[in-house]
Formats: C-alpha cells, sequence, structure tokens
C-alpha cells in the first residue's frame, strides 16, 4: 500500500472512530442526563408523610400479586389479564433463590428478563418479591443444594432439641450465600432496568420468622443471648445494659430472633443497596393485633411483627419500610393493624391483602393511613385460588371489586400520592358493623361518613323493604377517601357510601353549604377534568356513592346566620 493510501486510510478509520467515540459519548450523555431525569425510585419522608417517587414524583402503588407459582415465563399470559382487569399499576411478582441459581454459583434471569420486558409492553411497574431464605418463614424456595445441606445451612434448633424445619439466622454461610445470589439479582436488574425503573421496589425475603419456636435453641444461639444486648437497641428501647434474658425477661428469646433475622436481612438488603438502590420492605406474618398476649411462635417469631418492629428499626436500617401482610377480614383487627404499622418511623405499605371481595374497601382506610400503595394477594388467572383463606373459584368476578376501587384511584394515582405527601388524606371503610365514622377535617370542616343509604332521603323511607337497607349493603364495601385541595376544597372518592360535610368548630356559629361539587376526572397528566356538576336531589342528602366508582371536587362555603 502507497504511503499516501495509507494516510488517506487511516484518516477515514481515524474519522470514523471518532465519530463513533462522539456517538457513544453523546448516547452516554443523553442516559445519564436520561437517567438525571428519572432518578431512581425512592422512598422519601417529610414532616411525618412518605412518597415513594417514581421518576422523580409521588406514585401510587396500586399493584396485584400474583400467586406463588406463577414466577415462570409460560404462566405470564395468564397473569397480565387479571392485572388488567384490576386497573393495577404495578404487578408484584415472586424471583426465587432457587430459579435464579439452581447450581451454585451459574445464574440463569431468563424469567426476570421476560417479566421486565412484558411488565413495559403492559405498561405495568413491578415490585420483586425475593424468595430467599424465608418464604412464610421455611426455605422451600431455596436451591436444592441450600435446602438439603443442613451441614453447611443449619436449620434452626427447637427448645425441646429437635430439629426445625426453618433456617437459622445465625450462620454466615446461609446469609452470604443468599446475598451473593440477591446482589446478582439486583446487578442485573440494574443492567437492564436501571434507565427504566420498571423495577421499583424490591422486598426483602417472604414473612421472616418462625412458627413453633420463639429462638434458635442452639448451644450457639445460648451463647449468643448471654452476650450484652447491643448498646443501640438498649438506647432505643430505654433500657439498662445486660446480656437478652436479663435485658429483656420473657420476651428475651422472641427479641433476640427478631434482632438475629433483622441483621441478616439488613446485611443482605445493604449488599444489594450497594449496587443499585431500589426501596426495600419486609412483609410479617401478623401477630393478632387485638390479642398482645399471643405467644411467640404460635405466630411467626422473630419477623417484623408490630411488637418488635423498633428492633428492627434499629437491626435494619436498608430495609426503607415493614408492612403487614392482612388476612384477617374483621373491620376492627384489619384497622388495627393498619395503625401499627403507620408510624411517624414507617412509612405505611399493604404488602398482601386478602383477596375476598370484603377486603377491597380497605383500600380507602389504608390510603386514609397515607400508605404508599395497596398489594392484595393471588391476582393472576392460573386457575389458583387460595381459599378459604382467599375468594373461592377464583375468576374475573373475583377481581372486580378490587378492579372497581383501582379505577376510582388510578387515573389519578400520582395526584393522590402528591397530595397525600404534600396535603392531607382523610380515608375510612365500611366497619363490619356499618356504623357511621366521623373524618375530623380540620377546625374549618368536618364530615360524616354513613353506609346502607339509598341516593336519596333517609333508609327507613322505603315502604318496599322492611329492613330499610339497600339490598346487598348488609355485607360491608363501602368506603370513602378525601384530599385537601385547598383550605376549603377537597377531593372525595367513595363506594357504596354517604358523605355529609359539616361545619368544624372555627364555623360553628355559621351555616355550611355546599358551594360546588363536580364530578370529574384527572387526565394522564394530573389536570382535573370536568364533566358536570351535582346538584338538587344528587346532594340534598349529602352526597351518596353507590358501586359505581366517582369522583368529586367539593368546594364548601358558610351563610351567616
Ligand atoms: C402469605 C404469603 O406471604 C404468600 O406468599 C402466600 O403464601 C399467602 N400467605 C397465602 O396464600
Amino acid at each position: 500500500m502507497r504511503q499516501r493510501d495509507f494516510t488517506r486510510r487511516s484518516k477515514g478509520v481515524l474519522l470514523a472512530l471518532s465519530c463513533s467515540i462522539l456517538a457513544l459519548s453523546t448516547a452516554q450523555a443523553e442516559a445519564k442526563a436520561a437517567a438525571a431525569a428519572k432518578p431512581i425510585p425512592q422512598l422519601v419522608q417529610k414532616d411525618g408523610k412518605f412518597a415513594l417517587m417514581v421518576d422523580g414524583a409521588p406514585f401510587l402503588i396500586l399493584a396485584g400479586q400474583a400467586n406463588n407459582s406463577s414466577n415462570y415465563p409460560a404462566v405470564l399470559p395468564k397473569v397480565w389479564p387479571a392485572i388488567a382487569d384490576m386497573h393495577a399499576n404495578t404487578l408484584v411478582m415472586p424471583v426465587a433463590w432457587e430459579q435464579i441459581e439452581p447450581t451454585e454459583g451459574k445464574f440463569d434471569f431468563s424469567f426476570v428478563d421476560t417479566l421486565i420486558s412484558e411488565a413495559r409492553a403492559h405498561n405495568v411497574r413491578l415490585g420483586i418479591l425475593w424468595f430467599g431464605t424465608w418464604k412464610n418463614t421455611g426455605p422451600s424456595y431455596t436451591p436444592t443444594w441450600v435446602k438439603t445441606d443442613n451441614k453447611r445451612f443449619p436449620r434452626l434448633t427447637n427448645k425441646d432439641g429437635s430439629t426445625s424445619y426453618s433456617l437459622s439466622p445465625l450462620y454466615d454461610a446461609t446469609r452470604d450465600a443468599d446475598k451473593k445470589a440477591y446482589v446478582e439479582l439486583l446487578k442485573h436488574i440494574k443492567a437492564v432496568d436501571g434507565d427504566r425503573h420498571t423495577v421499583i421496589i424490591v422486598q426483602v425475603e417472604n414473612e421472616v420468622g418462625v412458627y413453633g419456636a420463639a429462638r434458635d435453641y442452639s448451644p450457639k444461639a445460648d451463647a449468643l443471648m448471654a452476650q450484652p444486648v447491643p448498646a443501640a437497641l438498649l438506647k432505643k428501647l430505654g433500657r439498662q445494659p445486660g446480656n437478652w434474658r436479663e435485658v429483656f425477661g420473657d420476651d428475651a428469646d422472641e427479641y433476640f430472633h427478631a434482632w438475629s433475622i433483622a441483621i441478616y436481612c439488613d446485611n443482605i438488603a445493604a449488599a444489594g443497596k450497594a449496587v443499585y438502590p431500589l426501596p426495600t420492605y419486609m412483609n410479617d406474618a401478623l401477630k393478632d393485633p387485638l390479642n398482645p398476649k399471643q405467644p411467640a411462635g404460635s405466630y411467626a417469631s422473630g419477623g417484623p411483627t408490630y411488637n418488635v418492629l423498633d428492633i428492627y428499626k434499629v437491626a435494619a436500617p436498608h430495609i426503607d419500610l415493614l408492612a403487614p401482610d392482612l388476612y384477617t377480614a374483621a373491620s376492627n383487627s384489619y384497622e388495627a393493624s393498619l395503625k401499627f404499622y403507620r408510624r411517624a418511623d414507617n412509612a405505611l405499605y399493604i404488602a398482601e391483602s386478602g383477596n375476598k371481595p370484603v377486603y377491597a374497601r380497605y383500600i380507602f382506610s389504608a390510603l386514609g393511613q397515607q400508605a404508599i400503595g395497596f398489594d392484595p394477594f393471588g391476582f393472576d388467572y392460573t386457575g389458583y385460588a387460595n381459599y378459604p383463606l382467599g375468594a373461592k373459584d377464583w375468576s374475573k368476578d373475583s377481581v372486580k371489586p378490587f378492579g372497581t376501587v383501582y379505577k376510582l384511584f388510578g387515573g389519578m394515582d400520582r395526584v393522590w400520592a402528591k397530595l397525600s405527601y404534600e396535603s392531607q388524606v382523610w380515608g375510612v371503610s365500611e366497619p363490619d358493623d356499618h356504623t357511621a365514622q366521623t373524618l375530623d377535617l380540620g377546625a374549618k370542616w368536618n364530615a360524616k361518613v354513613t353506609y346502607r343509604q339509598w341516593q336519596f332521603g333517609m333508609p327507613e323511607w322505603d315502604p318496599e323493604n322492611k329492613a330499610g337497607f339497600p339490598e346487598g349493603s348488609d355485607v360491608p364495601s363501602g368506603g370513602v377517601a378525601v384530599a385537601k385541595l385547598s383550605d376549603n376544597e377537597f377531593l372525595v372518592a367513595g363506594l357504596n357510601a354517604r358523605i355529609s360535610f359539616g361545619n368544624g368548630p372555627a364555623n360553628k356559629d355559621k351555616g355550611m353549604l355546599l358551594d360546588r361539587v363536580e364530578e370529574g376526572h384527572y387526565d394522564a397528566g394530573g389536570k382535573w377534568v370536568f364533566e358536570r356538576v351535582w346538584n338538587g336531589d344528587e346532594t340534598d342528602y349529602g352526597l351518596n356513592f353507590t358501586g359505581e366508582p366517582v369522583l368529586l371536587k367539593v368546594r364548601l362555603a358558610t351563610y351567616e346566620k
């Protein structure tokens, strides 16, 4: 090759090279800019209120959780239709240790890839459940090389010396093996989704703890319990130094197990956050909120039950929130649990809820407690039904009660989340005995919520029906959620309920009037779209919500008496 040709050629190569470097750096710069414009999902807190920020703005998780064995590509076509019928904006799906690391050190993320790409196609976000050391307290989702090797990965010892089904949290070998797989999962999610944020939240393990024992009673555990209780925990609980038994007496066994599991999971979560800091949570198989004397072990001892939340808060700073799995339909129990998990240091998130129709109404009280999301269990069309815990004969009809409520909030998931974070929200669900509830909306206003009403007049006016109530209203299904838009203006969403506004103490000498009641909805950009004004019969007997989702903007005023 002649020198001139060579020079011309090499110049061309250089030019092409510098062009592609330029293209690369432009692409990198664009990706960087996109990532900066769409920061990684994050749980934020301000003035005791929480928001899950997704792509830089508050987001309300309206999720459906698939059944346990729906985590394979072949099953997904039976999942998406249920999520669509539900009007959910998020699918919550397990990813199991056994499926991503069937052979030690060899990872398979094919399901994760399919899940993420199909979620995008369905315009749905994802919550990932890490089924690792604990799934409903047992190791069933660990790979064969873990669950069959008690020597390397010891199970805990029951009080009578027998071996428990549950793995002990006291062994680094188990924790490190779990952590390695979890970190690989997070690395992979970052690689395929770091600029898209289809995955918005991760649950670390699933219903940790143990049944049938309060803790590991092995000699190793006994030796650890004889050690001093960590200073940070003493400080948080206001206790004097000593070993676990000295400090906590009868609670020592449960507290020690909770601490051991919490530091184990925190270690895993921290390693995951170091590679890709998605928001994390742990879910809990609940201790009966109405029976403080229920003995540990008859519920999942060591899990983040309401009585050990402080322990988790100290031991697990890399777990963003602790969340209840709500499977008791009784309204007093459900509401009591919501109150336990809504704390100034803990955002309320309904990690699981039963799927019988009566559970759908609890979305209203959860949102009233400033919940960042709701995720009832068992939403797919695989033919599996967890009756008698959940609904029988699972079908499209089972999804409907949840879909109806989600439809109400779905169009305003970001609007609601922003109001919940920056303004004030209230919400109530129909109690089992249908009694009325009062919302204290501040100094100027309040509201009474009643159930089993017609849209007009009073129940006792019904000449046809002796009981006076609308048919079917004996089964509680109602709820109302209210958000403050300005001093005198409220957004009201309701189903099967009547809300009647009234004057608060600051307006007590005045008359109250409904200045304007607009029915409408929010568009995709979060702008209110007016549909009509409610007046006359529609407002003379309170604002009456039927089983059809309706959104109202209500402006209140007073007149001089
Ligand atoms: C709670 C668990 O977390 C779920 O995975 C599931 O097993 C339900 N219980 C029961 O269907």
